[in-house]
Protein backbone atom coordinates (compact mmCIF):
# COMPACT_ATOMS: atom_id res chain seq x y z
CA UNK A 1 0.00 0.00 0.00
CA UNK A 2 1.43 3.17 0.81
CA UNK A 3 5.16 3.87 0.85
CA UNK A 4 8.12 6.07 1.96
CA UNK A 5 11.44 6.71 0.32
CA UNK A 6 13.88 9.58 1.99
CA UNK A 7 17.20 10.79 1.15
CA UNK A 8 19.54 12.69 3.26
CA UNK A 9 23.31 13.12 2.32
CA UNK A 10 26.39 14.15 0.03
CA UNK A 11 24.38 14.19 -2.84
CA UNK A 12 22.96 17.35 -4.51
CA UNK A 13 19.80 16.05 -6.37
CA UNK A 14 17.67 14.61 -3.27
CA UNK A 15 14.72 14.68 -4.74
CA UNK A 16 15.77 12.66 -7.98
CA UNK A 17 16.95 10.18 -5.64
CA UNK A 18 13.95 10.17 -3.82
CA UNK A 19 11.79 10.44 -6.94
CA UNK A 20 13.81 6.67 -8.13
CA UNK A 21 13.03 5.37 -5.03
CA UNK A 22 9.66 6.59 -5.32
CA UNK A 23 9.64 4.13 -8.56
CA UNK A 24 10.66 1.11 -6.81
CA UNK A 25 7.77 1.43 -4.71
CA UNK A 26 5.62 1.64 -6.93
CA UNK A 27 4.70 -2.22 -7.22
CA UNK A 28 2.74 -1.74 -3.66
CA UNK A 29 -0.02 -0.10 -5.25
CA UNK A 30 -0.74 3.26 -5.40
CA UNK A 31 -3.44 6.12 -6.73
CA UNK A 32 -1.21 9.19 -6.12
CA UNK A 33 2.36 10.75 -5.19
CA UNK A 34 4.57 13.60 -4.06
CA UNK A 35 7.95 14.78 -2.97
CA UNK A 36 9.24 17.62 -0.84
CA UNK A 37 13.05 18.91 -0.56
CA UNK A 38 14.61 21.05 1.07
CA UNK A 39 16.32 23.62 -1.68
CA UNK A 40 19.79 24.00 -0.60
CA UNK A 41 21.08 27.50 -0.13
CA UNK A 42 24.28 29.35 -1.84
CA UNK A 43 25.68 29.53 1.35
CA UNK A 44 26.55 26.23 2.89
CA UNK A 45 26.92 28.20 6.39
CA UNK A 46 23.38 29.05 6.33
CA UNK A 47 21.60 25.91 7.98
CA UNK A 48 17.87 26.57 6.62
CA UNK A 49 16.12 26.13 3.09
CA UNK A 50 12.71 26.65 1.61
CA UNK A 51 10.62 23.05 1.46
CA UNK A 52 9.63 22.63 -2.48
CA UNK A 53 7.03 20.65 -2.56
CA UNK A 54 5.45 18.66 -6.15
CA UNK A 55 2.02 16.26 -5.54
CA UNK A 56 0.70 13.84 -8.39
CA UNK A 57 -2.43 12.00 -8.94
CA UNK A 58 -1.78 9.16 -11.20
CA UNK A 59 1.06 6.80 -11.95
CA UNK A 60 4.92 8.05 -11.90
CA UNK A 61 5.87 8.14 -15.07
CA UNK A 62 9.61 9.91 -16.25
CA UNK A 63 8.03 12.88 -17.76
CA UNK A 64 5.88 13.79 -14.36
CA UNK A 65 8.43 14.96 -12.26
CA UNK A 66 8.57 18.90 -12.50
CA UNK A 67 11.86 20.35 -13.68
CA UNK A 68 11.67 22.77 -10.74
CA UNK A 69 11.88 19.48 -8.47
CA UNK A 70 14.49 17.71 -10.76
CA UNK A 71 16.72 20.42 -11.11
CA UNK A 72 16.70 21.73 -7.72
CA UNK A 73 19.98 22.06 -5.78
CA UNK A 74 19.17 19.76 -2.96
CA UNK A 75 20.57 17.44 -0.01
CA UNK A 76 17.34 16.09 2.14
CA UNK A 77 14.28 14.85 0.66
CA UNK A 78 11.23 12.88 1.37
CA UNK A 79 8.52 11.17 -0.49
CA UNK A 80 5.27 9.10 -0.60
CA UNK A 81 3.37 7.02 -2.58
CA UNK A 82 -0.38 7.05 -1.21
CA UNK A 83 -3.36 5.01 -1.51
CA UNK A 84 -6.02 6.53 -0.32
CA UNK A 85 -8.16 5.85 3.01
CA UNK A 86 -9.12 8.86 4.64
CA UNK A 87 -9.99 11.43 1.75
CA UNK A 88 -10.56 11.08 -1.93
CA UNK A 89 -7.69 10.43 -4.57
CA UNK A 90 -6.67 14.06 -5.13
CA UNK A 91 -3.78 16.49 -5.16
CA UNK A 92 -4.71 18.12 -1.64
CA UNK A 93 -4.69 14.68 -0.04
CA UNK A 94 -1.62 13.49 -1.43
CA UNK A 95 1.50 13.54 0.62
CA UNK A 96 3.70 15.38 1.77
CA UNK A 97 1.56 17.54 3.80
CA UNK A 98 2.99 20.41 5.37
CA UNK A 99 1.96 22.32 8.21
CA UNK A 100 1.05 26.37 8.55
CA UNK A 101 4.40 27.98 8.15
CA UNK A 102 4.99 25.42 5.32
CA UNK A 103 8.56 25.02 7.19
CA UNK A 104 7.83 20.98 8.24
CA UNK A 105 6.66 18.44 6.36
CA UNK A 106 4.94 14.77 6.61
CA UNK A 107 5.09 11.77 4.97
CA UNK A 108 3.12 8.79 6.59
CA UNK A 109 1.92 5.10 6.74
CA UNK A 110 -0.76 3.96 8.71
CA UNK A 111 -4.53 5.19 9.93
CA UNK A 112 -4.39 8.03 13.16
CA UNK A 113 -7.55 6.20 14.53
CA UNK A 114 -8.58 9.93 16.47
CA UNK A 115 -7.74 12.41 13.70
CA UNK A 116 -10.96 14.15 13.98
CA UNK A 117 -10.93 14.74 17.63
CA UNK A 118 -7.65 16.54 17.29
CA UNK A 119 -8.13 17.77 13.95
CA UNK A 120 -11.19 19.93 15.24
CA UNK A 121 -9.13 20.96 18.99
CA UNK A 122 -5.90 22.05 16.26
CA UNK A 123 -8.89 24.02 14.36
CA UNK A 124 -10.01 25.79 17.56
CA UNK A 125 -6.03 27.35 17.55
CA UNK A 126 -6.35 28.56 14.53
CA UNK A 127 -4.73 26.11 12.62
CA UNK A 128 -5.63 25.65 8.61
CA UNK A 129 -6.17 22.55 6.71
CA UNK A 130 -5.93 21.76 3.25
CA UNK A 131 -6.90 18.26 3.04
CA UNK A 132 -9.08 15.87 3.81
CA UNK A 133 -6.58 13.36 5.46
CA UNK A 134 -5.71 12.33 8.78
CA UNK A 135 -1.84 12.73 8.07
CA UNK A 136 -2.02 16.41 7.55
CA UNK A 137 -3.65 16.99 11.41
CA UNK A 138 -0.45 15.11 12.15
CA UNK A 139 1.95 18.13 10.90
CA UNK A 140 -0.34 20.39 12.63
CA UNK A 141 -0.33 18.88 15.92
CA UNK A 142 3.59 18.51 15.86
CA UNK A 143 3.99 22.17 14.68
CA UNK A 144 1.47 23.58 17.84
CA UNK A 145 4.03 21.36 20.68
CA UNK A 146 6.90 23.05 18.43
CA UNK A 147 5.74 25.81 19.68
CA UNK A 148 7.13 25.18 23.50
CA UNK A 149 9.16 22.36 22.32
CA UNK A 150 12.32 21.26 20.29
CA UNK A 151 11.19 19.88 17.00
CA UNK A 152 12.27 16.27 18.23
CA UNK A 153 10.20 16.68 21.69
CA UNK A 154 7.33 18.13 19.60
CA UNK A 155 7.41 14.77 17.37
CA UNK A 156 7.25 12.83 20.87
CA UNK A 157 5.15 14.51 22.32
CA UNK A 158 2.61 13.85 19.07
CA UNK A 159 3.28 10.60 18.59
CA UNK A 160 2.13 10.09 22.13
CA UNK A 161 -1.08 11.60 21.27
CA UNK A 162 -2.28 9.63 18.42
CA UNK A 163 -3.95 6.06 18.61
CA UNK A 164 -3.89 3.65 15.29
CA UNK A 165 -0.88 1.70 13.64
CA UNK A 166 1.49 4.34 11.68
CA UNK A 167 4.96 5.61 10.83
CA UNK A 168 5.80 8.70 10.54
CA UNK A 169 8.49 10.85 8.79
CA UNK A 170 9.30 14.12 9.25
CA UNK A 171 11.37 16.87 7.87
CA UNK A 172 11.99 20.58 8.27
CA UNK A 173 14.15 23.50 7.07
CA UNK A 174 17.16 21.83 8.73
CA UNK A 175 19.07 18.97 7.85
CA UNK A 176 17.77 16.02 9.53
CA UNK A 177 14.71 13.73 9.12
CA UNK A 178 12.78 12.57 11.94
CA UNK A 179 11.40 8.81 11.74
CA UNK A 180 9.09 7.25 14.57
CA UNK A 181 6.50 4.12 14.20
CA UNK A 182 4.30 1.81 16.17
CA UNK A 183 3.41 -1.02 12.94
CA UNK A 184 4.05 -0.37 9.59
CA UNK A 185 7.89 -1.05 8.61
CA UNK A 186 10.58 1.87 8.30
CA UNK A 187 14.05 0.60 7.06
CA UNK A 188 16.71 3.14 7.70
CA UNK A 189 19.45 2.61 4.34
CA UNK A 190 23.23 3.19 6.08
CA UNK A 191 25.15 4.72 2.41
CA UNK A 192 28.38 6.18 2.64
CA UNK A 193 28.27 9.66 3.70
CA UNK A 194 24.19 9.27 3.27
CA UNK A 195 21.36 8.06 4.43
CA UNK A 196 18.28 6.32 3.59
CA UNK A 197 14.56 5.92 4.79
CA UNK A 198 12.00 3.27 2.75
CA UNK A 199 9.07 1.29 4.05
CA UNK A 200 10.25 -1.45 2.03
CA UNK A 201 13.85 -2.86 2.02
CA UNK A 202 13.41 -3.25 -2.18
CA UNK A 203 13.90 0.19 -2.58
CA UNK A 204 17.40 1.00 -1.04
CA UNK A 205 18.87 -2.16 -3.00
CA UNK A 206 20.42 -0.26 -5.45
CA UNK A 207 22.37 2.10 -2.90
CA UNK A 208 22.50 0.26 -0.07
CA UNK A 209 22.31 -3.46 1.66
CA UNK A 210 23.15 -2.45 5.55
CA UNK A 211 19.99 -1.43 6.83
CA UNK A 212 18.10 -0.90 10.35
CA UNK A 213 14.86 -1.91 11.17
CA UNK A 214 13.37 1.06 13.08
CA UNK A 215 11.55 -0.74 16.25
CA UNK A 216 8.15 0.25 17.38
CA UNK A 217 7.79 3.31 19.88
CA UNK A 218 11.31 4.34 18.62
CA UNK A 219 12.03 7.58 17.27
CA UNK A 220 15.37 8.07 14.65
CA UNK A 221 17.01 11.19 14.01
CA UNK A 222 18.88 10.73 10.54
CA UNK A 223 21.72 13.02 9.43
CA UNK A 224 24.01 12.30 6.15
CA UNK A 225 26.46 10.67 8.46
CA UNK A 226 24.85 9.45 11.57
CA UNK A 227 21.65 7.64 12.57
CA UNK A 228 20.75 8.24 16.03
CA UNK A 229 17.56 6.00 17.69
CA UNK A 230 16.01 6.58 21.46
CA UNK A 231 13.37 4.85 22.92
CA UNK A 232 9.99 7.04 22.76
CA UNK A 233 9.00 5.72 26.37
CA UNK A 234 12.53 6.00 28.15
CA UNK A 235 14.59 8.07 25.98
CA UNK A 236 16.99 6.47 26.14
CA UNK A 237 19.43 5.45 23.45
CA UNK A 238 18.86 2.44 21.60
CA UNK A 239 22.18 0.36 19.84
CA UNK A 240 21.09 -0.16 16.52
CA UNK A 241 21.58 -3.60 14.83
CA UNK A 242 22.53 -3.45 11.36
CA UNK A 243 20.97 -6.07 9.15
CA UNK A 244 22.57 -7.08 5.72
CA UNK A 245 19.48 -7.24 3.20
CA UNK A 246 20.62 -10.75 1.03
CA UNK A 247 18.79 -9.67 -2.32
CA UNK A 248 21.11 -8.34 -5.59
CA UNK A 249 20.09 -5.24 -6.74
CA UNK A 250 19.11 -7.85 -10.10
CA UNK A 251 16.52 -9.47 -8.91
CA UNK A 252 14.38 -6.10 -8.64
CA UNK A 253 15.48 -5.72 -12.52
CA UNK A 254 12.94 -7.00 -15.24
CA UNK A 255 15.77 -8.91 -17.00
CA UNK A 256 14.83 -10.33 -20.34
CA UNK A 257 11.30 -10.59 -19.37
CA UNK A 258 8.44 -7.84 -20.28
CA UNK A 259 6.49 -8.09 -16.87
CA UNK A 260 7.41 -9.26 -13.57
CA UNK A 261 4.33 -11.78 -13.32
CA UNK A 262 6.43 -13.64 -15.81
CA UNK A 263 9.90 -13.36 -14.48
CA UNK A 264 8.34 -14.52 -11.11
CA UNK A 265 6.89 -17.93 -12.64
CA UNK A 266 9.81 -18.41 -14.50
CA UNK A 267 11.95 -18.46 -11.55
CA UNK A 268 10.11 -21.38 -9.89
CA UNK A 269 11.88 -24.20 -11.01
CA UNK A 270 15.09 -22.71 -9.27
CA UNK A 271 13.45 -21.95 -5.95
CA UNK A 272 11.66 -25.33 -5.38
CA UNK A 273 15.09 -26.07 -5.69
CA UNK A 274 17.11 -23.67 -3.25
CA UNK A 275 14.16 -25.34 -0.97
CA UNK A 276 14.93 -28.75 -1.92
CA UNK A 277 18.30 -28.59 -0.84
CA UNK A 278 19.15 -25.72 1.68
CA UNK A 279 16.23 -26.08 4.64
CA UNK A 280 16.89 -29.53 6.24
CA UNK A 281 18.22 -27.98 9.19
CA UNK A 282 15.25 -25.47 9.63
CA UNK A 283 12.67 -27.83 8.80
CA UNK A 284 13.85 -30.19 11.41
CA UNK A 285 14.09 -27.18 13.99
CA UNK A 286 10.50 -26.16 13.49
CA UNK A 287 9.55 -29.91 13.32
CA UNK A 288 10.67 -29.69 17.00
CA UNK A 289 8.61 -27.11 17.94
CA UNK A 290 5.51 -28.45 15.90
CA UNK A 291 5.44 -32.15 17.87
CA UNK A 292 5.33 -29.81 21.58
CA UNK A 293 2.82 -27.66 20.14
CA UNK A 294 -1.22 -28.52 21.60
CA UNK A 295 -3.07 -26.62 19.18
CA UNK A 296 -1.79 -25.77 15.93
CA UNK A 297 -3.17 -22.84 13.64
CA UNK A 298 -2.22 -22.06 10.06
CA UNK A 299 -2.97 -18.66 9.22
CA UNK A 300 -2.63 -16.41 5.86
CA UNK A 301 -4.61 -13.97 3.69
CA UNK A 302 -5.25 -14.08 0.02
CA UNK A 303 -2.56 -16.86 -2.02
CA UNK A 304 -1.48 -17.20 1.18
CA UNK A 305 -4.71 -18.74 3.11
CA UNK A 306 -4.65 -21.05 -0.10
CA UNK A 307 -1.07 -22.43 0.96
CA UNK A 308 -2.39 -22.76 4.51
CA UNK A 309 -5.75 -24.84 3.63
CA UNK A 310 -3.09 -26.74 1.47
CA UNK A 311 -0.70 -27.35 4.46
CA UNK A 312 -4.25 -28.55 6.44
CA UNK A 313 -4.64 -30.99 4.18
CA UNK A 314 -1.16 -32.72 3.90
CA UNK A 315 -0.67 -32.62 7.62
CA UNK A 316 -3.76 -34.64 7.81
CA UNK A 317 -2.80 -36.50 4.59
CA UNK A 318 1.28 -37.35 5.62
CA UNK A 319 1.86 -36.60 9.46
CA UNK A 320 -1.83 -37.36 10.52
CA UNK A 321 -2.43 -34.37 12.45
CA UNK A 322 -4.99 -32.00 12.39
CA UNK A 323 -4.09 -28.72 12.21
CA UNK A 324 -6.21 -25.53 11.82
CA UNK A 325 -6.69 -23.48 8.97
CA UNK A 326 -8.40 -19.86 9.51
CA UNK A 327 -8.15 -16.92 6.93
CA UNK A 328 -6.04 -14.47 8.94
CA UNK A 329 -8.73 -11.72 9.21
CA UNK A 330 -11.22 -14.64 10.75
CA UNK A 331 -8.78 -15.46 13.50
CA UNK A 332 -9.21 -12.63 15.31
CA UNK A 333 -12.67 -13.45 16.15
CA UNK A 334 -12.00 -16.87 16.82
CA UNK A 335 -9.04 -16.60 19.47
CA UNK A 336 -10.95 -17.03 22.56
CA UNK A 337 -9.71 -20.76 22.79
CA UNK A 338 -5.73 -19.85 22.69
CA UNK A 339 -3.81 -21.27 25.68
CA UNK A 340 0.18 -20.92 25.92
CA UNK A 341 0.64 -23.90 24.18
CA UNK A 342 -0.94 -23.16 21.32
CA UNK A 343 1.33 -22.63 17.86
CA UNK A 344 0.24 -19.69 15.45
CA UNK A 345 1.87 -20.44 12.18
CA UNK A 346 1.52 -17.44 10.36
CA UNK A 347 2.05 -17.60 6.26
CA UNK A 348 3.08 -14.12 4.71
CA UNK A 349 4.97 -12.94 1.37
CA UNK A 350 5.44 -9.44 2.44
CA UNK A 351 5.55 -10.10 6.37
CA UNK A 352 2.98 -7.23 6.70
CA UNK A 353 -0.39 -8.06 6.52
CA UNK A 354 -2.48 -6.47 9.02
CA UNK A 355 -5.07 -9.13 8.92
CA UNK A 356 -2.10 -11.24 9.94
CA UNK A 357 -0.53 -9.00 12.45
CA UNK A 358 -3.18 -8.16 14.60
CA UNK A 359 -4.45 -11.52 15.84
CA UNK A 360 -0.63 -12.54 16.63
CA UNK A 361 -0.16 -9.57 18.62
CA UNK A 362 -3.16 -10.65 20.86
CA UNK A 363 -2.04 -14.46 20.41
CA UNK A 364 0.97 -13.00 22.08
CA UNK A 365 -0.56 -11.57 24.71
CA UNK A 366 -2.01 -14.94 25.36
CA UNK A 367 1.37 -16.66 25.73
CA UNK A 368 1.01 -18.72 22.61
CA UNK A 369 4.00 -19.19 20.39
CA UNK A 370 4.13 -17.63 16.73
CA UNK A 371 6.22 -19.38 14.14
CA UNK A 372 6.37 -16.93 10.79
CA UNK A 373 7.17 -18.14 7.38
CA UNK A 374 7.80 -15.13 5.55
CA UNK A 375 9.26 -13.71 2.61
CA UNK A 376 10.48 -10.25 3.53
CA UNK A 377 13.51 -10.26 6.25
CA UNK A 378 13.06 -8.31 8.81
CA UNK A 379 9.25 -7.50 8.21
CA UNK A 380 6.69 -7.15 11.05
CA UNK A 381 5.64 -10.28 10.97
CA UNK A 382 9.21 -11.46 10.55
CA UNK A 383 10.09 -9.51 13.74
CA UNK A 384 7.29 -10.72 16.01
CA UNK A 385 7.66 -14.00 15.79
CA UNK A 386 9.44 -16.62 18.40
CA UNK A 387 10.70 -19.13 15.02
CA UNK A 388 11.32 -17.43 12.15
CA UNK A 389 11.98 -19.11 8.39
CA UNK A 390 12.65 -17.01 5.27
CA UNK A 391 10.54 -18.70 2.05
CA UNK A 392 13.88 -17.60 0.40
CA UNK A 393 11.89 -16.57 -3.17
CA UNK A 394 13.37 -13.28 -3.78
CA UNK A 395 11.70 -9.66 -3.93
CA UNK A 396 8.22 -10.51 -5.53
CA UNK A 397 7.25 -7.07 -7.08
CA UNK A 398 4.13 -8.36 -9.54
CA UNK A 399 1.14 -7.78 -7.50
CA UNK A 400 0.16 -11.05 -8.07
CA UNK A 401 1.78 -13.69 -5.43
CA UNK A 402 3.27 -16.58 -7.93
CA UNK A 403 6.61 -17.74 -6.78
CA UNK A 404 6.01 -16.99 -2.98
CA UNK A 405 2.93 -19.41 -3.12
CA UNK A 406 4.96 -21.87 -4.53
CA UNK A 407 7.65 -21.74 -1.97
CA UNK A 408 5.20 -21.64 0.71
CA UNK A 409 3.49 -24.77 -0.83
CA UNK A 410 7.38 -26.35 -0.74
CA UNK A 411 8.32 -25.74 3.12
CA UNK A 412 4.82 -26.90 3.85
CA UNK A 413 5.77 -30.04 1.84
CA UNK A 414 8.74 -30.76 3.98
CA UNK A 415 7.17 -29.94 7.07
CA UNK A 416 4.87 -32.54 6.88
CA UNK A 417 7.41 -35.08 6.02
CA UNK A 418 10.08 -33.68 8.34
CA UNK A 419 7.21 -34.75 11.07
CA UNK A 420 7.46 -38.40 9.84
CA UNK A 421 10.61 -38.30 9.88
CA UNK A 422 10.96 -38.71 5.93
CA UNK A 423 12.08 -35.46 4.72
CA UNK A 424 14.59 -36.75 1.79
CA UNK A 425 11.93 -38.63 0.38
CA UNK A 426 10.09 -35.28 -0.06
CA UNK A 427 13.00 -33.39 -0.92
CA UNK A 428 13.55 -35.58 -4.45
CA UNK A 429 10.27 -35.09 -4.72
CA UNK A 430 10.55 -31.18 -4.65
CA UNK A 431 13.45 -31.97 -6.84
CA UNK A 432 11.26 -33.66 -9.42
CA UNK A 433 8.47 -31.16 -8.90
CA UNK A 434 10.62 -27.76 -10.21
CA UNK A 435 11.80 -30.24 -13.72
CA UNK A 436 8.28 -30.73 -14.33
CA UNK A 437 7.32 -27.10 -13.51
CA UNK A 438 10.13 -26.20 -15.86
CA UNK A 439 8.92 -28.33 -18.50
CA UNK A 440 5.47 -27.24 -18.18
CA UNK A 441 6.84 -23.45 -18.97
CA UNK A 442 8.99 -24.64 -21.51
CA UNK A 443 6.66 -26.88 -23.68
CA UNK A 444 3.04 -26.36 -22.32
CA UNK A 445 3.57 -22.65 -22.58
CA UNK A 446 2.15 -21.97 -25.96
CA UNK A 447 -0.82 -24.50 -25.29
CA UNK A 448 -1.80 -21.99 -22.32
CA UNK A 449 -1.76 -18.98 -24.35
CA UNK A 450 -3.62 -20.20 -27.36
CA UNK A 451 -6.78 -21.40 -24.67
CA UNK A 452 -6.61 -18.19 -22.72
CA UNK A 453 -6.94 -16.23 -26.20
CA UNK A 454 -10.35 -18.43 -26.06
CA UNK A 455 -10.98 -18.00 -22.43
CA UNK A 456 -10.64 -13.71 -22.37
CA UNK A 457 -13.85 -13.46 -24.26
CA UNK A 458 -15.67 -15.27 -20.94
CA UNK A 459 -17.34 -13.22 -18.47
CA UNK A 460 -17.27 -15.72 -16.00
CA UNK A 461 -15.09 -18.96 -15.50
CA UNK A 462 -15.00 -21.56 -12.54
CA UNK A 463 -12.11 -23.93 -11.35
CA UNK A 464 -13.04 -27.13 -9.65
CA UNK A 465 -10.51 -29.33 -7.56
CA UNK A 466 -11.56 -31.78 -4.71
CA UNK A 467 -9.33 -32.76 -1.80
CA UNK A 468 -5.62 -31.44 -2.06
CA UNK A 469 -6.91 -29.76 -5.43
CA UNK A 470 -9.68 -28.18 -3.85
CA UNK A 471 -6.91 -25.33 -2.98
CA UNK A 472 -5.46 -25.58 -6.55
CA UNK A 473 -9.16 -24.25 -7.33
CA UNK A 474 -9.14 -21.41 -5.01
CA UNK A 475 -5.60 -20.17 -5.90
CA UNK A 476 -6.31 -20.68 -10.02
CA UNK A 477 -9.04 -18.23 -9.60
CA UNK A 478 -7.70 -15.79 -7.42
CA UNK A 479 -4.92 -15.73 -9.94
CA UNK A 480 -6.75 -15.59 -12.90
CA UNK A 481 -9.58 -13.20 -11.54
CA UNK A 482 -7.20 -10.44 -10.04
CA UNK A 483 -4.87 -10.02 -13.27
CA UNK A 484 -7.74 -10.42 -15.69
CA UNK A 485 -10.98 -8.89 -13.94
CA UNK A 486 -12.56 -11.81 -15.27
CA UNK A 487 -15.45 -13.31 -12.82
CA UNK A 488 -13.38 -16.59 -11.84
CA UNK A 489 -15.14 -18.90 -8.89
CA UNK A 490 -13.02 -21.67 -7.34
CA UNK A 491 -15.37 -24.58 -6.27
CA UNK A 492 -14.91 -27.85 -3.94
CA UNK A 493 -16.06 -30.70 -6.75
CA UNK A 494 -18.62 -31.96 -4.40
CA UNK A 495 -20.27 -28.27 -3.68
CA UNK A 496 -20.71 -28.09 -7.27
CA UNK A 497 -24.19 -29.76 -6.90
CA UNK A 498 -25.21 -27.72 -3.90
CA UNK A 499 -25.59 -24.40 -6.27
CA UNK A 500 -23.29 -23.51 -8.39
CA UNK A 501 -24.27 -25.74 -10.65
CA UNK A 502 -26.93 -23.62 -11.89
CA UNK A 503 -24.80 -21.01 -13.10
CA UNK A 504 -23.30 -23.51 -15.72
CA UNK A 505 -24.76 -22.42 -19.61
CA UNK A 506 -23.38 -22.83 -23.32
CA UNK A 507 -19.63 -22.30 -23.48
CA UNK A 508 -19.28 -21.75 -19.49
CA UNK A 509 -15.89 -22.49 -19.26
CA UNK A 510 -14.56 -24.62 -16.12
CA UNK A 511 -10.92 -25.45 -15.42
CA UNK A 512 -11.17 -29.01 -13.93
CA UNK A 513 -7.61 -30.39 -11.89
CA UNK A 514 -7.78 -33.80 -11.58
CA UNK A 515 -4.66 -35.23 -10.11
CA UNK A 516 -4.23 -38.82 -10.18
CA UNK A 517 -5.55 -39.20 -5.97
CA UNK A 518 -8.53 -40.56 -4.21
CA UNK A 519 -10.73 -37.40 -6.08
CA UNK A 520 -9.64 -38.59 -9.46
CA UNK A 521 -12.87 -40.59 -9.91
CA UNK A 522 -15.29 -38.13 -8.50
CA UNK A 523 -13.77 -34.85 -9.93
CA UNK A 524 -13.67 -36.42 -13.59
CA UNK A 525 -18.01 -37.28 -13.02
CA UNK A 526 -18.35 -33.47 -11.78
CA UNK A 527 -16.36 -32.61 -15.25
CA UNK A 528 -19.19 -34.52 -16.69
CA UNK A 529 -21.95 -32.90 -15.45
CA UNK A 530 -20.41 -29.64 -16.33
CA UNK A 531 -20.33 -30.99 -19.58
CA UNK A 532 -23.69 -32.10 -20.18
CA UNK A 533 -25.31 -28.62 -19.03
CA UNK A 534 -22.64 -27.33 -22.23
CA UNK A 535 -19.81 -26.35 -20.57
CA UNK A 536 -16.49 -26.31 -22.01
CA UNK A 537 -14.05 -28.59 -20.16
CA UNK A 538 -10.28 -27.94 -19.43
CA UNK A 539 -8.52 -30.55 -17.66
CA UNK A 540 -5.06 -30.20 -15.76
CA UNK A 541 -3.56 -33.79 -15.11
CA UNK A 542 -1.66 -36.56 -16.19
CA UNK A 543 -4.57 -38.29 -18.15
CA UNK A 544 -6.28 -37.32 -21.41
CA UNK A 545 -9.91 -37.88 -20.55
CA UNK A 546 -12.37 -37.66 -22.81
CA UNK A 547 -14.46 -35.25 -21.00
CA UNK A 548 -11.83 -32.52 -21.44
CA UNK A 549 -12.12 -30.62 -24.41
CA UNK A 550 -9.00 -28.84 -23.95
CA UNK A 551 -6.16 -30.51 -21.87
CA UNK A 552 -2.72 -29.38 -20.38
CA UNK A 553 -0.61 -32.49 -19.40
CA UNK A 554 0.67 -32.52 -15.88
CA UNK A 555 2.93 -35.39 -14.58
CA UNK A 556 1.47 -37.22 -11.91
CA UNK A 557 3.83 -36.15 -8.71
CA UNK A 558 1.69 -37.52 -6.04
CA UNK A 559 0.90 -34.64 -2.96
CA UNK A 560 3.59 -32.46 -4.87
CA UNK A 561 1.07 -32.37 -7.78
CA UNK A 562 -0.35 -29.50 -6.55
CA UNK A 563 2.76 -27.15 -6.78
CA UNK A 564 2.86 -28.08 -10.90
CA UNK A 565 -1.13 -27.60 -10.97
CA UNK A 566 -0.81 -24.17 -10.13
CA UNK A 567 1.72 -22.97 -13.00
CA UNK A 568 -1.25 -23.17 -16.10
CA UNK A 569 -3.51 -21.17 -13.82
CA UNK A 570 -0.59 -18.87 -13.20
CA UNK A 571 -0.08 -18.07 -17.19
CA UNK A 572 -3.54 -18.52 -17.47
CA UNK A 573 -4.03 -15.40 -15.55
CA UNK A 574 -0.68 -13.95 -16.89
CA UNK A 575 -1.95 -14.36 -20.78
CA UNK A 576 -6.01 -13.40 -19.94
CA UNK A 577 -3.90 -10.02 -18.45
CA UNK A 578 -2.06 -9.25 -21.76
CA UNK A 579 -5.34 -10.72 -24.20
CA UNK A 580 -7.49 -8.02 -22.22
CA UNK A 581 -4.73 -5.19 -22.84
CA UNK A 582 -3.92 -5.14 -19.11
CA UNK A 583 -0.92 -4.60 -17.11
CA UNK A 584 -0.45 -8.15 -15.15
CA UNK A 585 2.27 -6.55 -12.68
CA UNK A 586 -0.57 -3.72 -11.52
CA UNK A 587 -3.95 -5.04 -11.36
CA UNK A 588 -6.30 -2.30 -10.72
CA UNK A 589 -7.49 -1.34 -6.80
CA UNK A 590 -4.84 -4.14 -5.44
CA UNK A 591 -1.60 -3.18 -3.01
CA UNK A 592 0.86 -5.77 -3.07
CA UNK A 593 1.36 -5.26 0.59
CA UNK A 594 -1.68 -5.03 2.82
CA UNK A 595 -1.11 -2.49 5.68
CA UNK A 596 -4.46 -1.40 6.64
CA UNK A 597 -7.69 -3.15 7.52
C1 LIG B 1 -2.81 -12.85 -4.54
C2 LIG B 1 -2.05 -12.13 -3.54
C3 LIG B 1 -2.70 -11.85 -2.24
C4 LIG B 1 -1.71 -12.10 -1.11
C5 LIG B 1 -2.32 -11.64 0.22
C6 LIG B 1 -1.40 -11.93 1.37
O1 LIG B 1 -2.08 -13.06 -5.69
O2 LIG B 1 -0.94 -11.74 -3.77
O3 LIG B 1 -3.84 -12.60 -2.06
O4 LIG B 1 -1.37 -13.45 -1.09
O5 LIG B 1 -2.59 -10.28 0.16
O6 LIG B 1 -0.21 -11.25 1.27
P1 LIG B 1 1.06 -11.69 2.08
O7 LIG B 1 1.46 -13.03 1.59
O8 LIG B 1 2.06 -10.62 1.77
O9 LIG B 1 0.66 -11.71 3.53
Amino acid sequence: MCGIFGYIGKRNDAAKVVFEGLKRLEYRGYDSWGIVAKQETRNRKQETGDLIIEKHVGKISDSSLNSKLLTLSSRLAIGHTRWATHGGVTVANAHPHLDCSGKLALVHNGIVENYQKLRKSLGKKGHKFKSETDTEVVVHLVEEYAKRQSLKEAVRSAFQDITGLNAFVFISDKDQIFAVKSATPLVIGIGNGDNFISSDPNALLSYTKKAILLGDSQLAEISADNVRITSLVTRKKIKPKVLNIDWKAEEIELGRFKHFMLKEIYEQPQILRNIAQNYTQQINQLCKIIRQAHGIFLIGAGSAFHACLAGSYLFSKIAKEHVNTIVASEFNYLEDFLTKDSLIIALSQSGETIDIIEPLKRAKEKGSKIVAIVNNQGSTIWQMADYKMLLGAGPEIAVASTKAYIAKLAILLLIVNGLIGKLENSQSLLMEAAAEVERLLNEENSTIEKISRELAKHEHIFTLGRGLSFQSALEAALKMKEVSYIHTEGLAGGELKHGPIALISEGTPCVVFAPLDETYEAIISNAAEIKSRGGLIIGIGPIQESVFERWIKVKDLGVASIIANVIPAQLFGYYLALERKLDPDKPRNLAKSVTVK
